[in-house]
């Protein structure tokens, strides 16, 4: 008999599971031929066994099953069924140990998923779904057990054994072998296994907790790594010391490993006191990491860390629910970071986060809710929607319910739900009760995808000196949301002006959001002399899109006299937004492009007295991305956004020679490269300046450029100097590639850098440039960070080469998701997915895109992760 798989799979089906397993000890014998694992689970049933008693099914995918037994007995072949995806005994006892053994080829595994090698070192990788691939078990996050694992292997190419909790033996074995037993003593679900065993050494650190308990923090890297971990051990223990204060988190193991391997699909994993991590999250040094790297480093050892709380200890009942791990890990991460730096900075970098990735998704076929309800692959959850829309729900909540409220609630959401799986709905709950707030309104949030659109009017009474501003909310379906909207109120000046709401005692208290619950509503404010400009949405409080007619005037003033720092880089943007799709239109129109000198002036003014906090002022000179403006577009004008977007860089930089120049003059270096704030401000301003400046197409600048590239201590410098240089006409370019490649040609991380610098390069020969690289011998498409570090980088990264009307990028792109297809569909899922938004395209790309889709739905035996893609893509 054949069970069902059923896919796709459903929420409305769940239910909880017909047997628990309380503990499970795991043998695992690493060879480098046949790896053995054996399975002992004490297995008790979760059912009214009077009404029947239902199968024990485990879940088991291309395993080698040695053998089975139940209470030491070993079941013959018709006393359980198997097929490809499960293994289900009909009779079991209402507790029993079922012991399975079943043999792995870790080295043979390039899906890097389950049990597999990097580099040498076995590693695993289990959630959501990879523990099914090392022994037969009920792979679901709400059957949560205590580990005990031994594992044996060659002590001399293996001399670390590592799992999850604490080292509880560890000794010699025959034949040069040697073992380790480790126990972890908090029930998880399987997914938060882990195991590594390899030659690596250990970078160690101790941390003291709040309540005086010692932790040894540390990690694991290859030899060669050794120099590149401080900034790691760092991160660490600072984001152990904000979960304390922000969250009253306190960590519960005597023990916190990380290990970095090479080979990982995205970017880290939790794994309960064992974290693995992709190695790009961990290594950094001044001169082969940049700024944004350390920054990243802090950011995903700071969420990794988190989810030992939001994740580990609370975890998700099923994979509906993920964003009860994933968006709030995400929010406590970017508060962790916010925290660490400029907040306004973080938040300007989150939001273009979203808008360029979550945005787009929520707007196309693969859109779905932040609790989505059903599934047919579940690596494809794993998306900007449930991370970084559900960190904006998160966000909301709290400016709902207030920080006080939304601190007791969390206290209350840890607290009740320690050691079980939650859902979405738990979560609301607890911030609904210590607020005491009902929050129904706001589930809907949850439950429908798509990006509001927020429509704003203002009419000023000079008689009544009242200011209404009327709101209206176009939302799918009809029903309203309940948004916060901070907002403000200035005036011709740039004053802030009191918002006192019509009917209402007081003024509304800084930081007090408005709340819209209605599909229209009206605001009416007493007490304003004159026509105000509103300052919308401050903090980006809601993700929306607002629709608010503003004029240059009024977006040059929010830009210098805004209070909320990231409204007036908003202003800023919403400029330059307005000002490059003008020109994208002038060009259609065949008409000469000129620069409107609202934003010389604008520009200008920041560059000669924009403040001295330079980490916003670099980001308040960025234009906005090709992507974010054919966001923008209903058909996406790949051509004309370049060209007008070139266009205004350059003349920008013609107008602001001077002023450029001086203040690139004021940001040079003074000292050896440090992390922090006013440092990574001071070189992203720098890298700004020199950026507008490369477009002059002046020699001297090149070779400013080239000695910056050649003589700066630290990568964050050097690197901004190969990326200008690589994408500039001139042969400096060609030069600095060489020497770059052969000075890092054994630092595999630096390596991608030379890969994606000239995947991104928006000169007419990348493509034919892909195309060789593709052949280079340090490319790989078994290496995740490879593959995306030329092809990913190139098909979203540089949408005017990619986007070719030949169709050529359309083409090689597809071939590779084909051949990631048997090698690892996991990635070429993600490779496929920029082929799924032929629909905001004009016509001739829209076909090419489709066709081929097209050709890769025709292969014979698509991975489910990348047919699901696919399937949608063309539906
Ligand atoms: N939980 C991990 C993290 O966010 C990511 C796991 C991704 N898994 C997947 N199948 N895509 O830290
Ligand atoms: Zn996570």
């Amino acid at each position: 008999m054949h069970l069902p798989h059923n896919h796709p799979v459903a929420l409305s089906d769940y239910t909880p599971p017909d047997y628990r397993v309380e503990s499970v000890h795991l043998t695992v014998d690493l060879h480098d031929d046949v790896t053995l694992v054996r399975a002992d689970l004490s297995v008790v049933a979760n059912h009214d066994r009077t009404k029947g008693i239902r199968p024990l099914v485990l879940d088991g995918r291309g395993l080698v099953l040695r053998c089975i037994a139940l209470d030491g007995k070993p079941l013959t072949t018709d006393e359980y069924v198997r097929d490809d995806e499960t293994l289900t005994i009909h009779h079991v006892p209402e507790q029993c140990t079922v012991s399975v053994s079943t043999e792995l080829k870790p080295q043979e595994n390039t899906l890097l998923e389950g049990l597999y090698r990097s580099g040498g070192t076995f590693c695993t990788q289990c959630e959501a779904e990879g523990f099914r691939r090392i022994t037969y078990f009920p792979d679901r996050p709400d059957v949560l057990a205590a580990y005990t694992v031994t594992i044996t292997a060659d002590r001399a190419t293996c001399p670390v054994l590592l799992a999850n909790g604490n080292l509880a033996a560890s000794g010699d074995l025959p034949d040069g072998r040697h073992y380790a037993t480790w126990h972890d003593p908090f029930p998880k679900p399987s997914y938060l296994f882990a195991l590594v065993a390899g030659d690596l050494v250990k970078v160690e650190d101790t941390f003291v907790t709040k309540s005086g308990r010692r932790v040894a923090l540390q990690i694991y890297v290859q030899s060669h790594n050794r120099d590149k971990c401080d900034h790691a051990v760092r991160s660490l223990a600072e984001a152990m010391r904000w979960d304390e204060e922000a969250f009253g988190r306190e960590y519960d193991l005597d023990l916190y490993m990380i290990v970095a391997v090479d080979d990982f699909n995205f970017g880290a994993m939790e794994n309960k006191g064992l974290n693995v991590f992709n190695s790009r999250y961990v290594l950094a040094r001044p001169d082969t990491a940049t700024d944004a790297d350390y920054a990243a480093i802090e950011g995903v050892i700071g969420h990794e860390y988190f989810h030992n709380w939001s994740g580990n200890r609370v975890t998700c009942r099923d994979w509906f629910q993920l964003s009860v791990k994933e968006g709030l890990t995400i929010f406590r991460d970017q508060e962790f970071s916010a925290a660490m730096g400029s907040s306004a900075v973080k938040r300007i970098q989150d939001v273009r986060y979203l808008r360029t990735h979550q945005f787009p998704e929520d707007a196309g076929p693969l859109a779905h809710p932040v609790r989505p309800e059903t599934y047919d692959a579940i690596n494809n959850l794993y998306t900007a929607t449930v991370y970084n829309k559900g960190a904006e729900l998160i966000r909301m909540l709290r400016t709902l319910v207030g920080h006080d409220a939304f601190r007791r609630g969390m206290d209350l959401y840890f607290d009740r739900h320690d050691g079980t799986g939650a859902t979405v709905e738990n979560l609301v709950s607890a911030l609904a009760e210590a607020s005491g707030r009902d929050l129904t309104q706001f589930m809907r949030w949850y439950r429908e995808a798509g990006t509001p659109e927020i429509h704003v009017t203002g009419s000023h009474d000079a008689d009544t000196k009242a200011y209404t501003l009327t709101i209206r909310q176009g939302v799918a379906g009809g029903e309203p949301l309940l948004i916060p909207l901070a907002m403000g109120l200035l005036d011709r000046n740039g004053n802030e002006l009191s918002v006192h709401l019509d009917g209402e005692q007081a003024p509304l208290e800084p930081g007090r959001a408005l709340e819209l619950s209605r599909q229209e509503e009206t605001f009416c404010f007493r007490g304003i002399p004159e026509e105000p400009v509103p300052s919308l949405f401050r903090g980006f409080s809601a993700p929306v899109r607002l629709h608010y007619a503003y004029t240059e005037a009024d977006l040059a003033l929010l830009m210098g006299k805004d209070g909320d720092l990231f409204n007036r880089w908003e202003a800023g943007q919403r400029l330059m937004t307005g000002t490059i799709l003008q020109l994208v239109a002038d060009r259609r129109a065949g008409q000469e492009l000129r620069l409107p000198p609202a934003l010389v002036e604008a520009c200008g003014t920041l560059l000669t007295s924009g403040g001295n906090d330079r980490a916003f002022l670099a980001e308040a000179l960025t234009l906005p991305s090709e992507n974010l403006l054919g966001e923008q577009m209903k058909e996406i004008e790949v051509e004309g956004i370049f060209e007008a977007r070139r266009f205004v860089r350059t003349a920008l930089a013609r107008q602001l020679r001077g002023e450029l120049s001086a203040l690139w003059d004021q940001c040079r270096p003074t000292g050896p490269y440090r992390f922090e704030p006013a440092e990574t401000g001071r070189r992203s301003l720098a890298a700004c300046c020199l950026g507008y400046l490369m477009t002059l197409d002046d020699p001297s600048i090149r070779q400013a450029c080239l000695r910056q590239f050649r003589e700066a201590d630290n990568m964050t410098d050097s690197l901004s100097a190969l990326t200008l240089l690589a994408h500039t006409e001139g042969s400096e370019g060609e030069t600095a590639l060489a020497e770059f490649h052969a000075r890092w040609r054994e630092e595999p991380l630096v390596i991608d850098k030379w890969f994606a610098i000239q995947a991104t390069s928006p000169l007419p020969d990348t493509f034919a440039r892909v195309q060789r690289l593709l052949e280079h011998p340090d490319f790989t498409l078994a290496n995740p960070n490879r593959a995306r570090s030329l092809i990913l980088s190139f098909a979203v990264n540089n949408p005017v080469r990619f986007h070719d009307r030949a169709g050529g990028g359309y083409r090689l792109l597809a071939d590779h998701v084909i051949k990631l297809n048997s090698l690892n569909p996991m990635i070429g899922a993600r490779m496929a997915e920029p082929l799924t938004r032929w629909r905001r395209h004009e016509l001739n790309r829209r076909e090419r895109m489709k066709t081929e889709l097209e050709r890769i739905a025709r292969e014979p035996t698509l991975a489910r992760d990348i047919r699901d893609v696919v399937t949608k893509g063309l539906a």
